[in-house]
């Protein structure tokens, strides 16, 4: 598989198979991942890997908390801006409505789709998750370093055949994810990654997000 191909095929997968992935495949793709560049060499990126008994664990204990607190509590960073404005809340908002029509599953009925929501937090049922934080002092230069770390892992997860979906879902959760895996007050919690293999046959899976054409985004300049 090239890069190209590895581009093309990555997207967010919702529904995994329960087959294993290896703890040393994950650490071959882990360790390539930290090829990826950082400002300064800084290598911001800070990720528990959870596998089997461990990540049940995790699931059961935010599943405890959700019947306290169904949001899990406020997220320790803003996870779209408080007032997302276009294109971005069109785009959002599209992506929702296409994900949830693949199911055949209407606007008003918020139950159901709630229902397909929840399971962001058993990693669709993948066999790895992980989750990844970053000390409190890195700024966004370094964000963007982890975002660049966490695309790396999704592009070579697609030369082992696996299949990943990025969680900021997790946020939230962020007591119940710090007491469990003792993740230190200097870190704040970013995100969790679903790693395994995609389960085919699941519609959620069918979906092939859209992109704004180049144009929207890109000016070129050739002459002064
Ligand atoms: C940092 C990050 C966090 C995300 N969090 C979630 C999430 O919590 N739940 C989810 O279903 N998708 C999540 N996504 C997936 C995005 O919705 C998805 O990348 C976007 O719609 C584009 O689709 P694609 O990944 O299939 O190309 C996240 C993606 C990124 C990069």
């Amino acid at each position: 598989m090239n890069v190209s191909e590895a581009l093309a095929t990555r997207k967010s997968i919702r529904a995994f198979r329960p087959d294993p992935v290896s703890r040393q495949t994950i650490e071959s793709i882990l360790a390539l991942a930290s090829r990826a560049p950082s400002g300064g060499n800084l290598q911001p990126w800070k990720v528990h890997v959870l596998i089997g008994a461990a990540k049940d664990e995790l699931v059961r204990r935010t599943k405890a908390r959700m019947l306290t607190n169904p949001r899990g509590g406020t997220p320790e960073y803003h996870i779209y801006p408080p007032e997302l404005t276009e294109p971005y809340a069109t785009r959002r908002f599209q992506v929702g409505e296409q994900m949830y029509a693949t199911m055949g599953i209407p606007r008003e009925d918020r139950a159901r789709r709630l229902q397909q929501f929840v399971l962001n937090w058993e990693f669709f049922g993948a066999p790895v998750g992980m989750i990844f934080s970053i000390d409190r002092q890195m700024q966004e230069g370094q964000w963007s370093d982890l975002g660049g770390f966490l695309q790396s892992i999704m592009l070579l997860a697609r030369e082992y055949g696996l299949h990943t979906c990025s969680q900021e879902a997790w946020a939230p959760f962020h007591e119940v994810i710090r007491e469990y895996l003792k993740v230190p007050q200097e870190e704040i919690i970013f995100c969790g990654m679903a790693v395994g293999y995609a389960d085919e046959a699941a519609p959620i899976n069918s979906l092939v997000s859209e992109r704004a054409p180049l144009a929207e985004w890109t000016v070129f300049r050739e002459h002064a």
